[in-house]
């Protein structure tokens, strides 16, 4: 049963425009590059309708991967397709396990803190993963391969696919909790003290400073390039004619690299050129 008559899940019309517009996302992306103003993370602001950071990440990400779990069940259903491949359900595995990570266990039970989010940002984060998990949901239920078939003689392509999605997805996640190391020893040498002067200890909500184990020794963004290895290797294993999976890896280095090189420049202010140091922002020795 549709949730949204030929749109939840989306019919081949409509899969097709929601990619044709998707492709366009990097034009949104270019107030990143012209405005400094972000109102999310390091460079959130006041702002009185903010959503705590937390509920925010959780709420705006995880419209991803319910809307493909959706219409990896509803459509196959719609199309009269009896049983999806392996391959389709191998990708849709990789997509809901990290989005599990992403937008679960990282907000709700893992960072110690997560600053406000202005709900402009909200609302396109939202959209982003609205936009993109119905063009890669719509691929992977019956807009694309269908077939065992349509997988064969890619094997080896796909296991390398799998294992760079693997190695970047755990890489991710080592550095995303590099940065959650600062904030739980900050908090606590905080209940230290807090013990030793019988007060209540102080919130290490915005304590920030310079990561520096693993990648980031030689980039900021150690955890976004991560990100970008992973779901290069999530393109691999749909293969070089998986628009969808291109389209996404495209979308999101439109978004994170402008996003890093403003975060570069708010580290130099912060904490001065010499502690930086070499670094770069997210491509070691380049950008
Ligand atoms: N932002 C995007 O456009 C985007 C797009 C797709 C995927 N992602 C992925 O989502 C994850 C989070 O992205 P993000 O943009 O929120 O990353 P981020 O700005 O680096 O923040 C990640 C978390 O670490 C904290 N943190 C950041 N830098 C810190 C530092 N120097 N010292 C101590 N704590 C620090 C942040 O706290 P505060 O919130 O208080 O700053 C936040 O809880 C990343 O793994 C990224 O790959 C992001």
């Amino acid at each position: 049963m549709a949730i949204v008559q030929n749109w939840l899940p989306p019919s081949r019309e409509n899969w097709e425009l929601v990619c044709y517009i998707w492709q366009f996302f990097p034009v949104i992306t270019a107030f990143q590059w012209l405005l400094d103003w972000y109102p999310q993370g390091k460079t959130s602001t006041n702002f009185r309708f903010n959503i705590p950071g937390a509920i925010g990440w959780a709420t705006m990400e995880s419209a991803g991967f319910l809307t493909l779990v959706y219409i990896m069940n509803a459509l196959p259903k719609e199309l009269g397709i009896e049983e999806l491949p392996w391959g389709n359900w191998t990708m849709a595995g990789c997509f809901v396990i990290h989005y599990t990570y992403r937008a679960v266990l990282s907000p709700l039970f893992l960072n110690p803190s997560m600053s406000p989010i202005h709900p402009l940002v909200w609302t396109l984060a939202f959209l982003f993963q609205i936009f993109n998990s119905t063009a890669i949901g719509g691929w992977l239920a019956g807009y694309g391969p269908t077939t065992v078939h349509d997988w064969a003689g890619r094997f080896w392509v796909m296991e390398i696919g799998l294992v760079l999605w693997a190695w970047g997805l755990l890489g991710n996640i080592f550095h995303d909790d590099d940065l959650r190391e600062i904030r739980r020893a900050a908090d606590r040498q905080q209940r230290q003290e807090a013990e030793k002067l019988g007060k209540p200890p102080k919130s290490v909500h915005k304590v920030y400073m310079i990561p520096k184990n693993g990648l980031f020794k030689y980039v900021l963004y150690a955890h976004y390039l991560c990100e970008w290895i992973e779901w290069a290797g999530f393109w691999m294993v749909g293969g070089w004619h998986c628009g969808p999976a291109r389209m996404f890896l495209v979308n999101e280095i439109a978004t994170m690299l402008p996003r890093a090189l403003q975060g570069k420049r708010w580290y130099i202010q912060r904490f001065g050129k010499e502690k930086v140091g070499n670094r770069k922002a997210i491509i070691p020795g380049l950008v």
